[in-house]
């Protein structure tokens, strides 16, 4: 799924293939765990889509980073994302930050409709333009309802 996913967004994210024809994403440190998490959304249980967790890095040191996220094309606009961002976020409470590329303006129409209705409306957008990862920031806490 990582392969489809990076294929879908070549066209706003600087990726060459290697040798094997492959994107090749590196998945070792979701593997040994420590603040970093895979979580993949089964659909009668064939695979239809995944999101990667690491600890936040781009405007803040606490909390997490929503690394990818992805969802097939044929299990789209059927709340599919929303429901994996809930679980996501469920299993990772605490401070968030979320981001998109500039250019990915279907993502962050995704993102502010789904962080404004999971945290009601208590989230702050930031513009980094500085770094080594530039594009849109929502940021937030994450309280699961008691
Ligand atoms: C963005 C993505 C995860 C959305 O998944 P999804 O399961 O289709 O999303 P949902 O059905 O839960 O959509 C919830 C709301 O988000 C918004 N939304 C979703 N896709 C959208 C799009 N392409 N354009 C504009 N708004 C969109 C809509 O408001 C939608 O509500 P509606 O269906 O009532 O109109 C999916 O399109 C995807 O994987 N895209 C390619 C990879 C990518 O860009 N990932 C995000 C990287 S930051």
């Amino acid at each position: 799924m990582l392969e489809l996913y990076q294929y879908e967004l070549s066209d706003i994210w600087e990726q060459e293939l290697d040798s094997n024809g492959e994107y090749g994403y590196d998945l070792t440190r979701h593997m040994k765990g420590e603040r970093f998490f895979a979580h993949v959304v089964l659909v009668d249980e064939h695979f239809a889509g995944f999101a990667l967790v690491a600890p936040a890095l781009v405007t803040r040191k606490d909390g997490f980073w929503m690394e990818q996220f992805f969802i097939l094309k044929k299990y789209r606009h059927a709340d599919l994302g929303t429901a994996l961002a809930r679980h996501v976020f469920q299993s990772h409470p605490g401070p968030w930050e979320v981001g998109q590329m500039p250019r990915n303006l279907s993502a962050q129409a995704f993102w502010r409709k789904v962080i404004a209705s999971l945290t009601d409306g208590r989230f702050t957008e930031v513009q980094v333009t500085e770094g080594w990862w530039k594009g849109v920031v929502q940021r937030f806490s994450y309280e699961p309802a008691a």
